[in-house]
C-alpha cells in the first residue's frame, strides 16, 4: 500500500497549503520536497513494484540482499550445529571459551523456538545494542560489539532473509558457563568497559573500495573478533586491532592481519588475499586451517570479487603492527 501511505501526508501539506494564501508556498515546497524523497525507485509510488513485491512483508531484493549479508556475516557458521547434523540456523553449536561453553540459539522463524515472533526493533536491539527482547545482555560470544556498526538497513534485510527461510522447531539449550560468568547481569560491567555501541562511519577521505572494505571487515565480516588479542575478561584490545593473537577461539593461533612485514601480510599482494578469502589457498600452497576455512566455507568465500578486493585493501591499508604470534 505505498500508493495510499504516500497520499496521506502528501495530500495534507496540500490541503494545508490551500487553507491559506501564506502557507501555500512552504507547503508547496515541502510536497515537491516529499516527492524528491519518494522519488529513488522502490521506495515509493512513483516506481513500479519489483519482482515478487507482495503487499505485506519484505521484497525478494531484501532478502536476496539479505542473504549476501549473512554470507558475509558468517551467521550460519556459528548458528547451525553442523557437528550434530543440525538444520542451518537452528543453533545448538557449542562454542567452547574460557568461561565455559556456549549454545548458540535458535533463530529460524519458528515462534515457539526461534525467533519467529520477533519485530524489526528486537532484532535491530539484538544485533546493534546487544539486548534481548526481555531486556537482558546478551554475552559477546555474540559478535554484536562487531555487529553495532551493520547498518540497520542492512540487518533489516538479513532479518527478511533468516525470515524468509524454513521455521525449524529446536529448544535452545542453555550454557554452560562458570561462576560467576552464569550471572547475566554482570555483563553490565563487561559494556561499560569494552562495549562501544554505534553505526559504522565511512571516512570521506578515502576510496569506495576501502570503505567498502573497512565495512565488511569491521561490522559483518567481525574480523576483528578472531584476529585481535583480548584482555583476560575477553574484551578486544584496540590498540592492536587484527594484529593477531596466540589465544583465538578454540585456542587456536591467529595470525596478523596488518601489513607488517615479517610479523603480518606485509609481503602479501592483493591477489594473494583476494585468493585466501575466496580460496583457502595461501601463497605457499598451503590451505588455512581450522576456524578460517569455516569462514569461507561459511559465507565468505562466495562474496563477489570486488567485495574481496575492498577487504584486501582495506587490510593493506592498515597500519602496520609487529606483532608475532606463532612459533
Ligand atoms: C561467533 C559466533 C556467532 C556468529 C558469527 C553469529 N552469532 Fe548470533 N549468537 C551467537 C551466540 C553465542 C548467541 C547467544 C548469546 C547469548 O545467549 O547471550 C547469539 C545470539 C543471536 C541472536 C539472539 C537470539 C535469541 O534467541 O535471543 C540473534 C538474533 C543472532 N544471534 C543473530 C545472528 C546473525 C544475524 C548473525 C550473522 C550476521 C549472527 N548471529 C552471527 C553466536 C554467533
Ligand atoms: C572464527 C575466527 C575467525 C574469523 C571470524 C576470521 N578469521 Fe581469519 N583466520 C582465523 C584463523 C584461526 C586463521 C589461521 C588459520 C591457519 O592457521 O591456517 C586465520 C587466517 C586468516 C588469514 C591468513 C593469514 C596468514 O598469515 O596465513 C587471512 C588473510 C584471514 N584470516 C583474513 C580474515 C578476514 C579478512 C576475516 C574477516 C572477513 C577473518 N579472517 C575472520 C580465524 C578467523
Amino acid at each position: 500500500m505505498p500508493r495510499a501511505d504516500a497520499a496521506g501526508p502528501a495530500g495534507a501539506l496540500l490541503s494545508r497549503g490551500r487553507r491559506g494564501a501564506r502557507g501555500a508556498v512552504p507547503a508547496g515546497f515541502l510536497f515537491l520536497f516529499w516527492l524528491l524523497l519518494l522519488w529513488p525507485p522502490g521506495t515509493g509510488w512513483a516506481a513500479a513494484p519489483a519482482a515478487g513485491d507482495t503487499a505485506s512483508g519484505p521484497s525478494a531484493i531484501a532478502i536476496s540482499r539479505g542473504r549476501y549479508l549473512v554470507e558475509a556475516g558468517g551467521c550460519a557458521a556459528c548458528h547451525t550445529d553442523a557437528k550434530d547434523h543440525g538444520q542451518p540456523f537452528a543453533g545448538g553449536r557449542a562454542l567452547k571459551t574460557p568461561f565455559g561453553t556456549f549454545y548458540t540459539p535458535n533463530i529460524t522463524p519458528d515462534r515457539a523456538t526461534g525467533i519467529g515472533g520477533w519485530s524489526d526493533a528486537q532484532f535491530l536491539r539484538a544485533l546493534k545494542q546487544g539486548i534481548a527482547p526481555d531486556g537482558s545482555y546478551y554475552y559477546p560470544a555474540f559478535p554484536y560489539p562487531s555487529f553495532t556498526r551493520i547498518r540497520a538497513a542492512d540487518a533489516l534485510d538479513i532479518k527478511a532473509y533468516l525470515f524468509s527461510l524454513p521455521p525449524v522447531r529446536h529448544e535452545n539449550r542453555p550454557h554452560d558457563l562458570r561462576f560467576p560468568f552464569s550471572l547475566r547481569p554482570l555483563l553490565v560491567f563487561w559494556r561499560l568497559l569494552y562495549f562501544h555501541p554505534g553505526d559504522f562511519h565511512p571516512d570521506p577521505a578515502r576510496s569506495a573500495a576501502w570503505n567498502r572494505g573497512a565495512y565488511l571487515v569491521i561490522a559483518l565480516g567481525h574480523c576483528g573478533e578472531c584476529h585481535t588479542p583480548r584482555t583476560f575478561l575477553g574484551g578486544m584490545k584496540p590498540a592492536l586491532f587484527l594484529a593477531g593473537t596466540n589465544k583465538g577461539p578454540e585456542g587456536e593461533i591467529v595470525p596478523n592481519l596488518t601489513p607488517d612485514r615479517g610479523t603480518g601480510l606485509g609481503d602479501w599482494g592483493q591477489d594473494d588475499i583476494v585468493t585466501l578469502l575466496k580460496t583457502g589457498m595461501k601463497p605457499d600452497f598451503d590451505n588455512v586451517q581450522g576456524a578460517m576455512t569455516e569462514v569461507i566455507r561459511g559465507g565468505l568465500g562466495q562474496l563477489d570479487d570486488s567485495d574481496l578486493a575492498a577487504i584486501a585493501t582495506y587490510l593493506h591499508a592498515l597500519p602496520p603492527i609487529r606483532h608475532k604470534v606463532g612459533h
